[in-house]
């Protein structure tokens, strides 16, 4: 098999055709050390089933928020084990095919939930930062967060507390939720838990521990709030288009 792309991870792993919206907007390719490149803007590739790659960061630091050391082992050791868990899974399946065997399908399939959520989230993570951060909701994204959510100061208020209260490791998510029209916070567990399916993410926050515990150590609430001064706003504008774009 051929290294996975962004976009096809996302088909591969079955979040259809609004996610691949999303992924338009985060297109992707390979650079010369074989990691996943940010690509311009709605790349596409019509290729097949691929295997899972490593993006690489489109930034060297995004301190003083989050320290060097943190950025590096939770996107060199912890993302790229998802990467590699979410091929083991993929390739354990097609063995289990071609063998008409599957006793252990369902701790495969539990993999592949938790290694491609696992992917597929932190793949976000480092796209919904910017240092210092970046841009302001497009007059769309401002009218949808008013809409749905009161606002963008009250948005940031939910997603922060739905954050900060996330039960053990997990994510808080900003989604565009297409089949009613609406922006939602989502407080997702582990990475595959509590959610709504056919959302598009649009701004997601690790607090799994690795994001943050060698600088805040047990302060989580002092992370996430230092957090939300580094969201790229330009970087969810272009999903929130997408999935719009998608859902018409
Ligand atoms: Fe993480």
């Amino acid at each position: 098999m051929v290294p996975l792309g962004r976009r096809d991870a996302l088909k591969s792993i079955g979040l259809g055709g609004l996610s691949l919206a999303m992924a338009a907007t985060l297109g992707c390719g390979k650079d010369e050390e074989g990691e996943t490149a940010m690509e311009p803007e709605g790349a596409a590739t019509t290729a097949g089933p691929q295997m899972y790659t490593l993006p690489v960061l489109p930034y060297p630091s995004l301190a003083p928020v989050i320290d060097d050391p943190t950025l590096a082992l939770h996107h060199d050791k912890h993302h790229a084990g998802y990467v590699k868990g979410a091929n083991a899974a993929i390739e354990a399946l097609e063995k289990a095919r071609a063998a008409d065997d599957y006793a252990t399908i369902k701790h495969w399939e539990r993999e592949l939930a938790f290694h491609g959520s696992g992917h597929v989230l932190h793949t976000l993570y480092w796209t919904s930062m910017w240092p210092g951060g970046r841009g302001q909701p497009s007059a769309e994204m401002a009218k949808a967060l008013d809409a749905s959510l009161g606002g963008k100061d009250k948005m940031l208020a939910q997603f922060a507390a739905a954050t900060k209260a996330v039960e053990a490791s997990g994510w808080g998510v900003l989604a565009y939720e297409p089949v009613g029209r609406r922006l939602i916070v989502l407080q997702t567990e582990r990475h595959q838990d509590l959610t709504v399916w056919g959302c598009v993410p649009l701004l997601v926050c690790d607090v799994w521990e690795h994001a943050y515990y060698l600088k805040y150590q047990n302060k989580r609430a002092d992370y996430v709030d230092a957090w939300l001064g580094v969201i790229d706003w330009e970087s969810a504008n272009k999903r929130f288009a997408a999935a719009v774009n998608a859902s018409d």
